[in-house]
């Protein structure tokens, strides 16, 4: 670690909990694309994106110069108390990108947020009101914040300890990760199976009429980037559609073109009745929605949601800008594009490296391998992860780890990358693979 940095660390001893966590031990001065400058002038490239946060890059020039027009004409007025253009144009411009409603005289309407635990938690309030149930499904490797509902939702225990009493009313199902290299039974069969899983859980664990919502991720992202096959989403759809469950699919993570789509649940032809975003809607702005059908999120309590800041003018402007700029870069063709690149490599690395890597997995550029003692898949290699991490981190790209064992390296570039610094990002991955392999 270089000068500079170092002496940031030093002060951040003195006046930062030690709890907060350091995922890199790098500093940012400033930013451009998918390039940080350190503290100490040195280029990084950037395989995090602040958390998935950048899809479109940092500092796009157009949401700059929103930012930059909105906190000169308008900073803060609280949604509630006057209305103002930018959170309607926001609200218009997301319930047509992202319609919730069939067409059967319902409509879509926008909840925004500060972040996207606080959509969670809205959506967990907007579903129990509307279905009169109190019950809440949610699935192993689940991460959806740190806020109390979203803490109790979220499933790695290192993340909750010494925080409870958590939520009552969770309960929680194994997460359909199928696996061709593991799994003897096809993909139809395996999602059958988890179905009539929960089927029987209705009868032995939680009534059905009972249960308000169930909330998945349609890429588990901080679980370590297992993606819900197409059957077991759509199977699990029609049972909600069957028994009054609300379907909440929580695309924080996986949204705004990161899977090569707006929306990840695009990729399996269903809607969702409720949904919640942040990260990427933004560009690092701190905003997130909670998006509902109409009927839906008009038939609760006046005075249970809200917030001083939701919506705030310049984040709203910040986000509409943000989106207009994926449309006119075609977000979606870059997902796609720099997901093919990587997981090309990331099979490479696999077939070179048996002996540490037991997967690869992902959806459009939402991408990871897995870490394992010998390539067994039954033994997660933190250590290995750590150490690739910080070799990375030397050699100048910022690489992030997932994974209830934090033995998973997953990729959220900005989708901005040049392929030459996406291509030097993946051979500085391979250097420490190498590494690795001693
Ligand atoms: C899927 C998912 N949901 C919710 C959250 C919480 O978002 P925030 O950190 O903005 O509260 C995250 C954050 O990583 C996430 O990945």
């Amino acid at each position: 670690m270089s000068t500079k940095t170092q002496e940031l660390y030093e002060r951040r001893k003195r006046v930062v909990p030690t709890t907060l966590g350091i995922f890199t031990p790098t500093s940012a001065a400033s930013a451009q694309g998918a390039t940080i400058i350190d503290a100490d002038g040195r280029e990084l490239i950037d395989f995090a994106g602040g958390i998935g946060v950048l899809n479109a890059g940092h500092c796009p020039e157009p949401v700059v110069k929103a930012i930059q027009d909105q906190a000169a004409k308008l900073i803060h007025t609280c949604f509630p108390v006057s209305i103002y253009e930018s959170y309607l144009d926001l609200a218009e411009k997301l319930a047509t990108l992202f319609p919730h409603h069939a067409h059967d005289g319902d409509c879509t309407k926008v909840m925004m947020t500060n972040s996207g635990a606080e959509a969670v938690e809205n959506a967990i309030k907007i579903a129990r009101q509307a279905t009169g149930r109190q019950a809440i499904l949610c699935y192993l490797g689940a991460f959806h914040g740190r806020s109390m509902m979203a803490m109790t939702l979220t499933s790695k225990t290192a993340l909750k300890l010494g925080c409870g009493p958590f939520a009552p009313e969770v309960y929680r199902l194994p997460f359909p990760a199928y696996n061709p290299r593991i799994h003897t039974a096809s993909e139809a069969e395996f999602c059958q199976a988890h179905l009539d899983e929960i089927r029987k859980y209705f009868t032995t664990t939680v009534a059905a009429q009972h249960i308000a919502a169930i909330i998945i991720e349609p890429v588990q992202g901080e679980g370590g980037f297992y993606v819900v096959p197409k059957p077991y989403l759509q199977g699990l759809r029609q049972l909600c559609d069957e028994t009054g469950i609300l379907l909440i699919i929580d695309e924080v993570q996986s949204g705004f073109g990161r899977t090569g789509k707006w929306a990840a649940y695009e990729h399996y032809d269903i809607r969702p009745d409720i949904s919640t975003w942040a990260k990427s809607m933004g560009s690092g702005m701190p905003i997130g929605c909670v998006i509902a059908k109409g009927s839906i999120i008009d038939s609760i309590n006046p005075g249970t949601i809200g917030g001083t800041y939701l919506g705030n003018p310049v984040c709203c402007a910040a986000a509409l800008a943000t989106i207009q700029y994926m449309e006119h870069i075609d977000i979606n063709a870059l997902g796609v594009k720099i997901g093919s690149i990587i997981r090309k490599r990331f099979e490479e690395f696999h077939r070179k490296y048996p002996q540490h890597i037991s997967d690869v997995r992902g959806l459009g550029a939402m991408l990871a391998f897995e870490l394992s003692i010998g390539g067994d898949i039954a033994m997660p290699d933190s250590e290995s992860c750590k150490k690739l991490i910080h070799f990375a981190a030397e050699q100048g790209l910022i690489l992030l780890s997932a994974g209830l064992h934090s033995n998973v390296i997953r990729t959220l570039t900005p989708l901005v990358i040049s392929e030459e610094l996406l291509n030097r990002g993946l051979d500085i991955i391979e250097a420490g693979l190498k590494m690795l392999a001693g």
